[in-house]
């Protein structure tokens, strides 16, 4: 394996998700977190989950990813059923969850250590590669704390990329950073995708982030977790999240989600 072969983007990715279904059980009851969900997520594919909070985005992530097992139904990655995590399917989250006392190239190498074929000089390159990619060509050895939290989450994604997935996984992941931060964020996000070429299942309770990164947008409702709707978004790329057109998706969207709630689900 040499560095060129590393860094050529692999075939993305397809998901079928099969009538997944998954229960807590907590000390007085049960919670019922997703029921009978299916969704099928076509290769090289940017799709968001939107829905109001507790309704099972991040249990249908964490599914996804491995790090949860169905009680029912399946998830097929690949053509491989899913069933614990794998370097083919890298996870993000709110919280980028970096090493504070590794620099930023060694966060990214953290996660190319156990990658096999690769001399220490070659993992070294595709590190490099990514935080290119992400921006940070300059900061490879900055320290942690001296990174802004937008930084912080360009390093974590550089991270998730550096092991060649086929599916990226994003669990609300610019939902703690300031307004004008994620702005930037989202035109990243959406020139790496095309660049890298991956299936991307991204968490959100932001319907308007969901419209603008999108090519679908899934709308679910909580108690128990199911899929109420989808949206296809064919705006062109890269979409500008201040966009009007962008405004008249998130309305639709918004509308619906409105509709499939209660009141007091809409309030919080
Ligand atoms: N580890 C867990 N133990 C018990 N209940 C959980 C656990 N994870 C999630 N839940 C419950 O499952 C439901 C769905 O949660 P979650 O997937 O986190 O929703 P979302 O990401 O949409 O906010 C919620 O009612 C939540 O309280
Ligand atoms: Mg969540």
């Amino acid at each position: 394996m040499t560095v060129q072969q590393e860094l050529e983007a692999l075939q993305p990715a397809r998901l079928t998700i099969d009538r997944v279904s998954k229960w807590f059980a907590m000390k007085h009851q049960r919670v019922h977190a997703l029921d009978r969900i299916s969704l099928q997520v076509a290769e090289g594919e940017f799709v968001c989950l939107v829905g109001p909070s507790g309704c099972g985005k991040s249990t249908l992530l964490n599914v996804i990813a491995g790090l949860e097992n169905p009680d029912e139904g399946s998830v097929i990655s690949a053509g491989q059923p899913v069933n614990g995590p794998n370097r083919d399917r890298m996870m993000m989250f709110q919280e980028p969850a970096l090493f504070p006392w590794l620099d930023a190239l060694d966060n990214v190498l953290f996660g190319l250590n156990l990658k096999p074929g690769l001399t220490d000089g070659e993992r070294r390159e595709v590190a490099q590669y990514h935080l290119k990619l992400v921006g940070l060509e300059r900061f490879q050895h900055a320290n942690l704390h001296e990174l802004s939290g937008g930084m912080k989450q360009r390093v974590a994604l550089a991270r998730s990329l550096a092991p060649n997935p086929r599916v990226l996984l994003m669990d609300e992941p610019f939902a703690a950073l300031d307004a004008l931060t994620r702005e930037q964020l989202y035109g990243d996000i959406q020139r790496i995708w095309q660049q890298r070429r991956k299936t991307i299942v991204f968490v959100t309770h932001n319907v308007r982030e969901a419209a603008c990164l999108g090519d679908r947008v899934v709308l679910f409702s909580p108690h128990p977790g199911r899929v109420r709707e989808e949206f296809r978004i064919d705006l062109p790329r890269p979409r500008d999240i201040n966009s009007v057109d962008l405004a008249s998706h998130a309305t639709r969207i918004m509308t619906a989600l409105k509709g499939h709630l209660t009141e007091a689900e809409v309030a919080e």
